[in-house]
């Protein structure tokens, strides 16, 4: 699998708006352990999301990347309300919903909408393509000028399938093809916010940049708002202007695309750039970093900085403190860090080939597709 994500040169990221859409603030989402046979009874939390700070303004893209088990799905699943939060604030267009009852929510329902990782998963087998994205026009009670099947067809065929696929059903598509379909779903209510889950990492290599393309054109030309999740920096840097990462919890550096990718200072966010297949081809000056190992486990999360365990620069105070989330000297405005020991604005400072774990290195120099496979999946 040595094939390369290649994406359209599209125009910049619309800038935002400067209008906050979404706000969040001390956002946690605990998941309660129970234990015993008759009673049961709370034996500890899955401490998934962990005291988030973030905001998207209208029109903006925002991506979110984490290894696996970060708590990147959970927030997907807080900020369109599928979870109730344990603490903290969400916003949206400056109304508290962080507990908003369903007919509360009634009004924006159709305002932010998702779209899922699985596109085998996420589409009712047994509805016709047309049943499938109108649904959320149904269940909102809207009614577009000429009906709601003309602007399936519509719909359709802005994603870039026939029209003609309204009867059809979703064994007779292809990863992509569903995929599209999930879109067109989305956009039949016209969201002002989409709340993307890894929406191409189920799919072929191939038809991930042709997806990517798909959500871009949409963000961009639609000016929808993006909370854009994935695991792999190298293809969130194409669709967001900021980049939230995540490790266990937390968000542990925040800023625009380029403060992100060219002047990193999270030790995590340097690891994670080192993983991804270079995007730009010319610019290699990189060290390597191999990760080691998994994510620990967020019930029992490390004190202190939560990353401590698997970074090469951790010192006693990492154990003992954990770093603020904070504008570092050196750092452009609104990119933050929560690092004590963070890297210089340059990730050019050190030449060395850090190699935290000799297995992952072995699949790295077997081929550079492997190990970004094997290091993201
Ligand atoms: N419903 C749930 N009950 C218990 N634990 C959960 C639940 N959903 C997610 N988790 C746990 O929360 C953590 C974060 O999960 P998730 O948000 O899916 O991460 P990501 O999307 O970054 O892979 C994981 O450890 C996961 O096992
Ligand atoms: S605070 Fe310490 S352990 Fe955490 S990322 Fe920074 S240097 Fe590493
Ligand atoms: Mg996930």
């Amino acid at each position: 699998m040595t094939e390369q994500v290649t994406l359209d040169k599209v125009p910049e990221p619309r800038p935002g708006s400067g209008e906050k859409l979404l706000e969040v603030s001390g956002l946690q989402k605990y998941f309660p352990i129970t234990g015993g046979f008759v009673f049961q009874r709370r034996v500890g939390s899955v401490r998934a999301v962990d005291g988030l700070d973030f905001h998207i303004d209208a029109g903006e893209a925002l991506g979110m990347v984490g290894e696996s088990g970060c708590g990147k799905s959970t927030t997907g699943r807080l900020v369109t309300r599928l979870l109730e939060p344990t603490a903290g604030r969400l916003a949206y267009a400056g109304q508290d919903i962080t507990h908003s009852s369903r007919k509360e929510l009634a009004p924006i329902r159709s305002e932010i909408q998702m779209i899922f990782q699985d596109p085998y998963a996420s589409l009712n087998p047994r509805q016709t393509v047309g049943s499938i994205v109108s649904a959320p026009m149904e269940i909102n009670g809207i009614n577009p000028a000429g009906g709601r099947e003309k602007r399936v067809r519509e719909l359709l065929e802005i994603v870039g399938l026939n029209p003609e696929h309204y009867n059809r059903f979703p064994h007779e598509f292809s990863g992509g093809q569903r995929q599209r379909i999930g879109v067109a779903r989305a956009l039949s209510v016209n969201p002002k916010l989409i709340v993307a889950d890894e929406p191409v990492s189920a799919l072929d290599v191939s038809i991930q940049a042709q997806v990517v393309n798909l959500l871009q054109k949409v963000q961009r030309e639609l000016g929808i708002a993006f909370l854009f999740i994935a695991h792999d920096l190298a293809i969130v840097r194409h669709f967001s202007q900021r980049i939230a990462v995540m490790y266990l919890g937390k968000i542990v550096e925040i800023g625009d695309r380029e403060s992100i990718y060219d002047k990193p200072r999270h030790p995590y966010t340097h690891a994670l750039l080192s993983a991804a297949p270079e995007a730009d081809p010319d610019d290699d000056g990189r060290e390597r970093i191999r990760l080691a190992g998994d994510v620990p486990s967020p019930i029992n999360p490390p004190s202190g900085c939560r990353f401590r365990t698997r970074c090469w620069k951790a010192q006693d105070l990492c154990a003992e403190q954990e770093p603020p989330l904070v504008q570092l000297g050196g750092s452009s405005d609104g990119h933050l860090t929560a690092c004590h020991f963070p890297e210089e604005p340059s990730v050019e400072a050190r030449k060395e080939d850090i190699v935290l774990d000799p297995a992952l290195a072995a699949i790295e120099d077997s081929g550079p597709a492997a190990a970004s496979a094997e290091e993201t999946a």
